[in-house]
């Protein structure tokens, strides 16, 4: 088929990739010229495993192609739509902007009858009102919403192996049931995944584009409620990851998403918790989720406690101290430091006087250009030189190996916080490191 995908970051350059990869004609449209000099060129603009491979391959291929010219999605038959939702400024409630500019483009350049996926993550309500405009510019275009569950660091296996589908569908496409024209041809554009066995969820579009920010609400609050559990482990002296294991073994809880630490961050958990409070509140609803603020305040204490447990750590004062942060990034496996506690508490460390040396596999070009104040070092023997404090804030598989001897060779004061609980402590501490964890 031929697919057109809006917007070409961490989702749509991935999701350009992997329907080329599944034999489709790709044309990939984004603003940022930049971007999609790279992508032409096939070089991936950001970090994400297995990517560049696939990539080349569609490169070769000559099934993909990259441009800022929207006209191209003229012969397309399908578009998804995968531009950015981030959080307004001065407000809880997602930016639309960049939807409604797609889709506006879109519109005037589509054939009239093709069909649009919405994968963005959107605040509940905004596929129906653009089924609406859909409707009165080209009755015979139908839109499906799809949203997209894609982690990052593991997009690329997600995207072309997903745990499940969900379609979003009219009121009027739903009465079709299987013969509706959307759900059809997207079954068409993922037959190979679907061959699988990928369960497929047909749903109307508000539970759709519920189930995405629910799921990402879900996932929120487990890792804040954990945390909650570590300030209650903290204040009595109990271990807060031997009690995310012996919790996680009842299998209604599961352990993943069990692990407490400096919380979490990332594109997508934190404004998705937020948008969807804002939403609710519009609709008369909000105290269903109140909750959500306080997952969202927890959160936010871990940062400070990290930058408290420092500066304590360090004899009641940063100014001078040389801490050395390992990890710029949200989580591992990725370079995207949007939100990340990472960065955020370097920048803290920063702040309150201490000389940070911060350090990541593949976060430093975008950490540099949003904080350019911090001192940033891609080797880690380097990062660690002389350190007063060490400070593991991204869980890089190469920081979990560091041999406690090497690293205290190299360091001032064998001080070490641990902020994603990812150490073995009896490891550092038969070192003769201070090792502190959070909530352990
Ligand atoms: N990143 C993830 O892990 C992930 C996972 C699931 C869902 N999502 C959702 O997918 C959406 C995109 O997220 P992302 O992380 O890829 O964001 P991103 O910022 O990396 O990419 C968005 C891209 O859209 C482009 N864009 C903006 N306006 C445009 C327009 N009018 N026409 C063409 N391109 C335009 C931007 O230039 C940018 O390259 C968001 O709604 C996000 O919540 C993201």
């Amino acid at each position: 088929m031929r697919v057109s995908v809006i917007g070409c970051g961490y989702l749509g350059a991935v999701h350009a990739a992997a329907m080329a990869e599944l034999g489709h004609d790709v044309v990939g449209i984004d603003v940022d010229s930049e971007k999609i000099a790279m992508l032409e060129n096939g070089q991936p603009p950001f970090f994400e495993p297995d990517l560049p491979e696939i990539l080349s391959r569609a490169h070769e291929s000559g099934r993909l192609t990259f441009s800022t010219d929207i006209t191209l999605v003229a012969d397309c038959d399908v578009h998804f739509i995968g531009v950015g939702t981030p959080q307004l400024p001065h407000s809880d409630a997602a930016d639309m902007q960049y939807v409604e500019a797609a889709f506006e483009g879109l519109s005037q350049h589509m054939r009239p009858d093709a069909v649009i996926v919405g994968k963005s993550t959107v605040p509940v309500g905004t596929a129906q009102e653009l089924a609406n405009k859909l409707q009165a510019i080209h009755p015979n275009a139908s839109l499906i919403w799809n949203p997209e569950f894609l982690r990052e660091g593991f997009a690329v296996k997600d995207t072309l192996e997903p745990d499940r589908v969900v379609y979003g569908l009219s009121a009027k496409e739903l009465e079709s049931g299987d013969r509706a024209r959307s759900l059809q041809v997207l079954d068409d554009v993922y037959k190979q995944i679907l061959a699988t066995g990928t369960p497929r969820l047909v749903t109307d579009y508000a539970t759709a584009e519920l189930v995405k920010v629910s799921a990402n609400a879900f996932l929120a609050t487990k890792i804040s409620f954990i945390n909650a559990m570590a300030e209650i482990a903290e204040a009595t002296g109990a271990d807060v990851t031997q009690l995310a294991d012996a919790i996680g073994l009842d299998e209604r809880i599961g352990r993943r998403f069990l692990n407490a630490g400096v919380g979490f961050g990332g594109g997508c958990l934190p404004k998705d918790i937020r948008a969807l409070i804002a939403r609710a509140e519009e609709l008369g609803v909000g105290r269903s989720v109140t909750f959500l603020r306080e997952v969202d305040d927890i959160n936010s204490r871990r940062r400070e406690r990290v930058v408290e447990l420092a500066t304590e750590v360090l004899g009641g004062s940063l100014n001078g101290k040389r801490v050395a942060v390992l990890g710029l990034t949200f989580k591992p496996n990725s370079d995207d430091v949007r939100d990340s506690p990472a960065l955020d508490v370097a920048v803290r460390l920063k702040g309150l006087g201490a000389d940070v040396v911060a350090t990541d596999p593949q976060g430093i070009p975008n950490a540099e250009q949003r904080h350019p104040q911090i001192n940033y070092e891609l080797s880690t023997e380097k990062a660690l030189q002389s350190a007063d404090l060490v400070l593991l804030v991204t869980e890089w598989d190469e920081y979990k190996q560091l041999d406690p001897t090497f690293v205290g060779s190299l360091v001032r004061e064998k001080n070490l916080i641990d902020g994603r609980n990812a150490l073995v402590p009896v490891q550092w501490s038969l070192a003769e490191w201070n090792y502190f964890g959070l909530g352990r």
